[in-house]
């Protein structure tokens, strides 16, 4: 998830950063081409004009033919460039880099123009060397007309290789500005995705039931305050829960003081009045026996306030996983039979001893027994395992009872789950065994099938730390 929030963020800027770059880089390539052919250019008209200048105010009554060296001389004294004089055919009558032995001819655009009275220009290669060069051309004018012309030329070599560089640097310049962006959006990123990241970590706990888990607060911005929204919520959360638990504490406190009250009465009038009225006695019998049920209610309420605050704590000792459930069998053979079910226990003979709070340890079997046997129909059958796993031991409760649907499975360890809410019990049974069994350091897991019949399975640890 983070992952991809920081891919998005450091591509979208590294895009923009790209194109940016590139378009700049290409503007900049440009203009610095364009100015420095126009620098050259320029320097070459300068030349170009004075020396057409120079010509028309001191030799325009002069042969060109004849007087062309000395003038040659007076144009390449302050230019790098070549020079040439060339008649208006064409003809080349002075080079500043030597004259060829024979009469040659130039024939290039520039020269063309000039000999047309307007100065000419002209980009190409040079036919021997192969090199860039750059040409004007200006026309000698005596009397209004054109009699000569005067050509600079110069070779670009110099200044292609110059923007060559210059074209390098800023490459170079704009990958590193790249390369910058891309660690400084992976930094900004970053700090995001922590918050993002802390605040589903915090989430995450909290789905699983632990609200003393809070959202770490990096930065005052809409992540932070989402994080403190959360970690209020989950205060507020714990509020309730505490409330909730003290109500039902006291409200199962109080109850306890008039059951006690009420059973020691009826077993008070049974005992004096034995033998009298038959119904009286049986109603007493119902009220004993109803009485019982509701402080077993009460307790179990009281057992949940209590494992809910944190403030149960276990009494460990040394216990014989094997004595105890061949102990909680007698103790329910009689229901089994009762209900027609088969009821078996099966503990392997070399049983590992664990130490547990043997009073909580036996509260779960009976939860889980009294659940098989509540969900389980006449004919049916329940088995109970125990046998030794790495670390601990392992203890099973099968039943062929009803089963319980997929949707539902992941909801019975919740507190006051019942998938029939008409069924008897509170709901709790299985959410407080689960709360002893992790106090144990142990597991329990259950697997079921709608109408073949409930597994669960515990681990125990043979030592608990
Ligand atoms: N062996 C089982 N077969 C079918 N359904 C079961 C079995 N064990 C539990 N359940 C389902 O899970 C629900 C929750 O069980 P749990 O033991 O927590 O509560 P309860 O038995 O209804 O009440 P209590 O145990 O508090 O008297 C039950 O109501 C039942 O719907
Ligand atoms: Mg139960």
């Amino acid at each position: 998830m983070n992952l991809s929030i920081q891919r998005r963020l450091v591509g979208s800027y590294l895009l923009v950063t790209c194109i940016t770059v590139l378009i700049l880089e290409i503007f900049l390539m440009v203009v610095v081409n364009y100015y420095y052919q126009h620098n050259v250019e320029r320097i070459l008209m300068n030349q170009g004009e004075l020396s057409a200048s120079f010509f028309q105010q001191y030799f325009a009554d002069e042969d060109l033919a004849e007087q062309s060296e000395r003038l040659l001389r007076g144009f390449a004294q302050n230019s790098g460039a070549q020079v040439q004089i060339i008649s208006t055919s064409g003809e080349l009558l002075q080079d500043s880099t030597g004259l060829p032995s024979s009469i040659s001819m130039v024939s290039s655009q520039d020269v063309r123009d000039a000999s047309q009275g307007i100065v000419g220009h002209w980009k190409g290669r040079d036919p021997v060397t192969e090199e860039p060069i750059l040409a004007v051309s200006y026309p000698l004018v005596a009397q209004d007309n054109t009699v000569g012309i005067v050509r600079f030329a110069t070779s670009l070599t110099e200044t292609n290789r110059t923007v060559n560089q210059i074209m390098i640097l800023l490459m170079v310049i704009g990958i590193i500005v790249i390369a910058m962006v891309a660690l400084l959006s992976l930094f900004l990123s970053r700090t995001i995705t922590k918050s993002v990241k802390d605040l589903k970590r915090a989430a995450d706990r909290m789905t699983e039931g632990d609200f003393t888990a809070r959202a770490h607060i990096r930065y005052r911005d809409e992540l932070g305050s989402l994080a403190k929204t959360l970690n209020m919520m989950a205060s507020k959360v714990v509020q309730n829960e505490k409330l909730k638990n003290d109500f039902i504490s006291s409200v199962s406190h109080e109850l306890r003081t008039p059951l006690t009250s009420i059973k020691g009465w009826v077993i008070t009038l049974k005992s004096n009045g034995r033998g009298s009225n038959p119904l009286l006695h049986e109603g007493l019998d119902i009220i004993e026996s109803e009485s019982d049920r509701l402080t077993e209610m009460v307790d179990e309420l009281l057992d949940f306030a209590k494992l809910d605050n944190g403030r149960l704590t276990l009494h460990r000792i040394p216990v014989q996983v094997s004595e105890l459930l061949h102990q909680i069998g007698k103790q329910l053979a009689p229901r089994a039979e009762r209900q027609k079910i088969a009821f078996e226990i099966e503990v392997h003979e070399r049983l590992p001893g664990i130490t547990a709070d043997l009073n909580r340890l036996k509260q779960v079997m009976i939860n889980l027994i009294d659940n098989a046997l509540k969900f389980t129909e006449p004919y049916g059958r329940i088995r109970v395992e125990a046998e030794p796993a790495p670390g601990g031991i392992l203890i099973r409760v099968q039943d062929t009872g009803a089963g319980i649907g997929e949707e539902e499975l992941s909801n019975v360890f919740n507190k006051f789950y019942k998938v029939d809410q008409h069924a008897s019990g509170s709901g709790l049974g299985l959410s407080i065994s689960e709360q002893i069994v992790k106090l144990h350091h142990g597991e329990i897991t259950m697997t079921s099938q709608l109408g073949e019949g409930t597994t669960v399975q515990i681990f125990l640890p043979s030592e608990v730390s």
